[in-house]
């Protein structure tokens, strides 16, 4: 396990010809500036000509065995993170550790990382048993490869939970130096070992794993592996499924296959990209629950990527919201809807999200719309001096909107849409007299209510938000302080 931290990460495609050119934040530049060249990692290429930074300034720390999810609307960067984390693409600029190694210059497989895609990339002529094991033969493979250089200092461990695959013939090498002709024999029965253990055992492997499981050859190493993947299969429930080619399975069993295989390998941290997009509604909520408890009982440190709020809210410990290249906030999930730093949050946390109205500020406290005077809290008066006579946005979640009498404070809407889930009914209205400022309200299933009707609306006062017009920050108060 392990933690990760990702520390003034640029990344910058180069864009093809034909094709328009996204500039991710308006008023900045495309490319890092020449400033900030000192922040790039050493040796990273620098920025295309013309290229675009699809990720600018990403500074984010994932504490060991934490479950991060990185949320945020389509194409603002979340894959690309992740890939850049595996090590699938390469650096602009900045640097990434995985525990205490940096890891910039580090091929996937000697990052000790796992990924899910939200394709499952299942091997569609291996049955579930291969697919899970098939990582562990690459990953003890490559360690093995790794470790051979290492063997004049007498390490030959390949690995955790593989170490009883040490050849037996090997003990041959312990012989005394003054015996020429048992060093000899010792050498012979060496390399004997080597070529057997290299080729032999891998070759009656291969022939006979066609046949049922009890007539396979299981050399140490494969017997380790099968114990892994037994063990992984009993963990994710798909034991009976094991002999299955993944065309026989379900996208929900697919998904869990995929989910084995990372599990299988046993890595520092866990990178899943969208892994639940196929599934239906149903297997999406059992799933989400099921990963979340794994990560939890292995506590590996995971980034999850998702654009789906709900999983978001549901699954990590601590969020980060991305828009456009750039983290908007990082914070556990209740502070980011409680307290959401900009507007982008604010309308990205929250389903139905955030409705918001500009409004003018009068010192020390009322707000002023063409429909409605509100009076707020004395909490809100020192920040509200520098407002004075300024406009603002007030954000009001739907939920803090409710059904209400005619009154100064209140708003006049009329309903466009009724939506009754059973639960709760949610409504689209409009402002009677500015009927492009469209809201949606949340209110208790047991209110009927018709379209074409007129209400009035009152806004929970300890529940308002401000933004600043220009920036789009949110102007701090503390809830504490409201709820006095
Ligand atoms: N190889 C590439 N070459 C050029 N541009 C790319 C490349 N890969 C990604 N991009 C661009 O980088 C931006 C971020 O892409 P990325 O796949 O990271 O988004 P995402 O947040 O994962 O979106 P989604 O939620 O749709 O999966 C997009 O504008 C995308 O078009
Ligand atoms: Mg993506």
């Amino acid at each position: 396990m392990a933690q990760v931290v990702i520390e003034n990460v640029y990344k910058s495609f180069s864009s093809r010809q034909g094709e328009k050119t996204v500039v991710p934040i308006a008023a900045e530049p495309l490319v890092a500036k020449a400033d900030e060249g000192a922040l790039l990692a050493e040796g990273s290429p620098s920025p295309p000509a013309g290229g675009v930074n699809v990720l600018r300034n990403i500074d984010l720390e994932i504490k060991d065995g934490e479950f991060m999810v990185l949320v945020g609307p389509s194409g603002c960067g979340k894959s690309t993170l992740l890939r850049l984390i595996a090590g699938l693409e390469e650096l602009t600029g900045g640097k990434i550790w995985v525990g205490d190694r940096l890891v910039n210059e580090l091929p996937p497989k000697e990052r000790d990382i796992a990924m899910v895609f939200q394709s499952y990339a299942l091997y569609p002529h291996m049955t579930v048993y291969e697919n899970i094991a098939f990582g562990l033969r690459r990953t003890s493979q490559g360690e093995r490869e790794r470790t051979s250089t290492s063997s004049a200092t007498g390490r030959e461990d390949v690995g955790a939970g593989l170490s009883a695959a040490k050849p037996t013939l090997e003990r041959g090498r312990v012989i005394s130096k003054d015996d020429r002709l048992g060093q000899a024999t010792g050498l012979m029965l060496a390399m004997a070992g080597k070529i057997w253990d290299g080729v032999g055992r891998d070759l009656l492997v291969a022939m006979t794993r066609s046949l049922p499981r009890k007539l396979r050859y299981l050399s140490p190493k494969e017997k380790a592996i099968q114990e892994q993947v037994l063990r992984v299969a009993r963990l994710l429930q798909i034991e009976p499924l094991l002999n299955r080619l993944p065309k026989q399975l379900s996208g929900g069993q697919k998904q869990r296959v995929a989910l084995g295989r990372a599990i299988a390998r046993n890595p520092q941290v866990f990178l899943m990209d969208e892994p639940l997009s196929n599934l239906d509604a149903k297997l999406r909520a059992e799933t989400r629950a099921q990963i979340v408890k794994l990560q939890r009982q292995l506590g590996t440190t995971t980034i999850y990527v998702t654009h789906d709020q709900t999983e978001a809210m549901t699954m990590g410990s601590r969020i980060a919201v991305m828009n456009a290249g750039q983290i908007q906030q990082v914070d556990a999930p209740l502070e980011l809807y409680n307290h959401p730093a900009n507007r982008f949050v604010a309308e990205f946390i929250g389903s139905p999200p955030m409705n918001f109205l500009p409004v003018r500020v009068k010192a020390p406290r009322l707000i002023t719309h063409q429909e409605f005077r509100l009076t707020l809290p004395e909490a809100w008066e020192e920040v509200l001096q520098n407002y004075d006579g300024r406009s603002l946005f007030l954000g009001i979640r739907p939920e803090h909107l409710s059904i209400s009498l005619p009154a100064p404070k209140n708003l006049s809407v009329e309903v466009d849409l009724v939506e009754a889930l059973g639960n709760e009914t949610l409504l689209s209205v409009h402002l009677t007299d500015a009927p492009s400022s469209i809201m949606q309200v949340r209110i208790p299933p047991d209110r009927p209510v018709e379209i074409g009707e007129r209400l009035w609306l009152s806004l929970a006062i300890n529940k308002i938000h401000l933004f600043d017009e220009q920036t789009g920050r949110s102007l701090r108060v503390r809830s504490s302080e409201l709820s006095r």
